[in-house]
């Protein structure tokens, strides 16, 4: 089980990790991290990639990974979560969102967990993380389109507050959606979670 995770604001802006369970951080992704990503997503199931980009994805390019990798302006705030066991640390997750160009204040976000560690709670953690510092930083609605049979996707969604919206364009899309304001326990201090990562 996860414990409570305190959040500190501070860190929230840097790169240093928040520990949310024994061996388990989170930390914001910087520019330098590309080959944590590429050996991420390379360890990803044909499946998890599918659902992730929304089509078949063999490999990420190099062009694609530089610009998840690319954190650096302030439409784009990304996460890594990293387990560490006997000294060895890997990429377990990654988790972003990106402000809308024309208006900051909404912003698109998305979120790959490792297979090996989904369903134990991560995702819901991560958007909350995400959730968390969009609010401070003035984001008032949050969106991510996903394939209607992406159950864990949704779940996960209408779990943290999200309505699930029909793309009428193209049915097998649904756009998930949820306003971020004052009373949402993501923007006040700290994100709660009952997670379950632990082996
Ligand atoms: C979708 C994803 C991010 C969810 O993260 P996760 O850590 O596995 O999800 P959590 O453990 O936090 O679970 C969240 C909810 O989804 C449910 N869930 C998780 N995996 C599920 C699955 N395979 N089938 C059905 N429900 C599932 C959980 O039961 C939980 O619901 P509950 O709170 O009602 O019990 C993760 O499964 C993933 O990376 N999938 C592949 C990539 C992807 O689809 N990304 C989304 C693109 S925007």
């Amino acid at each position: 089980m996860f414990g409570e995770i305190f959040w500190n604001e501070t860190r929230s802006s840097d790169s240093s990790p928040v520990k949310i369970d024994e061996g388990v951080t989170i930390r914001r992704l910087v520019k330098n991290d590309v080959g944590l990503l590429r050996e991420f997503f390379r360890g990803l199931s044909k499946p998890t990639l599918f659902w992730r980009f929304m089509s078949p994805v063999h490999e990420i390019s190099e062009k694609l990974l530089h610009q998840l990798a690319d954190t650096k302006h302030d439409r784009h705030y990304a996460l890594i979560a990293e387990h560490e066991e006997n000294g060895h640390r890997r990429t377990i997750a990654e988790a972003r969102y990106v402000r809308d160009q024309t208006d900051p204040a909404k912003c698109e976000f998305a979120i790959s967990i490792a297979d090996e560690m989904q369903g134990r709670g991560l995702g819901s953690v991560l958007l909350q993380f995400l959730e968390k510092h969009a609010s401070i930083n003035g984001v008032l609605e949050m969106t991510a389109e996903t394939l209607r049979e992406n159950t864990a996707m949704v779940r996960l969604a209408k779990g943290a507050g999200y309505s699930v919206v029909t793309n009428f364009a193209d049915p097998r899309m649904v756009k998930l959606k949820k306003a971020l304001n004052q009373s949402d326990p993501a923007s006040q201090g700290l994100p709660h979670t009952h997670a379950k990562i632990a082996a």
